[in-house]
């Protein structure tokens, strides 16, 4: 038997997919390699000792999803698969409708048609939109700002309906905050392709001298310093919920959904500090104006999963800022070689 990690070369994938093999479980995946090197999961398998299958192809491609259950026993499946970034997706609407959408319904085909029902699904806070009362809990009213996060909205919405139409299924979605840092080996970590949308990855760059500065994106937001606050998770907390989350799919039928996140939010200049701190290291920074679409505050309530899970992050602000800084540190190019 293998779970079936759909995006799980990616960065999320790659530290689930080591939290799983140590587990005792085995992993198989399937990536299309758009936003992600196979050199993740060799070294995944470096850190492991086990193998981890990559079949490369498409989500949305029927015949090869069938490849991956011919060949394997698969009773499984966490599907990280899709494009995430929330600025592309409004300048490329169709782009993320058709992958988003085309992978999630192609899956669900394919694992009805092989008799699998346990599905994860990596959803995000992103569907709670603009709502202003925090911390966010999993019954708040929904609704997006972008269409990246309407391809979110629209997965639960279609599986929901799925389980609800098909008994056998089993399904959790799981809504991640803001993941961050690496795996304390430093091998994996987060490797974004161009200029990094995201702080965490910024600051990193920014350290390591291939970006001059940080723009902190406005300091007029109604928070402490206010800059925008949000709830850091750390990818190694983040993985180990996939982990009780696929525990909680082999005995729940339905769906049920969970924040993923610590439930304490922190500043961008708390977070720069913090970095600072940490590393022994500076970080160059400006304030700029605000970056359109953000808003000031989000932080989850995480109780449900701690009640349902039996999960809690269990990583500090400071692990983080060590761990995101250390992978970058020894990987300057993250997986390519130096140039
Ligand atoms: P990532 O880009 O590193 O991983 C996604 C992986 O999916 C990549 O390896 C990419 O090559 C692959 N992929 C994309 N479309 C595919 C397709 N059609 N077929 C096969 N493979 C495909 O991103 P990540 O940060 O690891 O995110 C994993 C999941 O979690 C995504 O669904 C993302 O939307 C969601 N999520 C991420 C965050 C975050 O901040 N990182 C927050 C909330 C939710
Ligand atoms: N920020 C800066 N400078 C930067 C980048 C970010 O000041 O260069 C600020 C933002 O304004 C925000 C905070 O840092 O206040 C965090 O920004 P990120 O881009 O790291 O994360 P977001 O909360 O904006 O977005 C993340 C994911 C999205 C997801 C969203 C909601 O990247 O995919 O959380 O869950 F939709």
């Amino acid at each position: 038997m293998a779970v079936l990690l759909t995006g799980g070369a990616g960065y999320i994938g790659s530290h689930t997919a080591l939290c799983i093999l140590n587990a005792g479980q085995d992993v198989v995946v399937l990536d299309n390699l758009s936003n992600a090197s196979p050199e993740a999961l060799r070294r995944v398998s470096e850190l492991t000792g086990k193998d981890v299958p990559l079949f490369v192809g498409d989500c949305a491609d029927k015949d090869a999803l069938n490849r991956v259950f011919d060949q394997y026993k698969i009773d499984q499946v966490i599907h990280f698969a899709g494009l995430k970034a929330v600025g592309e997706s409004v300048a490329q609407p169709l782009r993320y409708y058709r992958n988003n959408l085309d992978a999630t319904l192609t899956l669900c085909e394919v694992m009805q048609a092989h008799q699998c029902f346990d599905l994860v699904f990596s959803s995000s806070a992103t569907v709670y939109g603009t709502i202003q009362e925090m911390p966010l809990r999993e019954t708040f009213p929904l609704g997006c700002t972008n269409p990246y996060g309407w391809t979110k909205f629209m997965s639960e919405q279609i599986l929901r309906d799925l389980s609800h139409a098909d008994e056998r299924f089993h399904v959790v979605l799981l809504r991640y905050f803001n993941p961050v840092g690496a795996h304390e080996s430093g091998r994996i970590g987060e490797d974004p392709s161009g200029i990094p949308n995201n702080l965490m990855p910024f600051i990193c760059q920014v350290v390591s001298g291939r970006r001059k500065e940080l723009s902190v994106f406005g300091n007029d937001y109604p928070t402490r310093d206010g800059t925008g606050v949000r709830d850091y998770i750390h990818v190694m907390d983040l993985a180990e919920g996939h982990l009780a989350a696929l525990a909680y799919a082999r005995e729940h039928a339905g769906t049920e959904v969970f924040n993923l996140g610590t439930g304490v939010g922190y500043s961008v200049l708390e977070l720069v500090h913090a970095f600072e701190e940490v590393n022994g290291v500076r970080v160059p920074y400006r304030v700029t104006p605000r970056r359109p679409g953000d808003i000031a505050t989000c932080y989850a309530d995480p109780a449900k999963a701690t009640n349902l899970l039996h999960w809690e992050a269990k990583r500090s602000l400071a692990d983080m800022c060590r761990d995101a800084w250390n992978w970058q540190k020894n990987n300057p190019n993250g997986y390519h070689e130096a140039q």
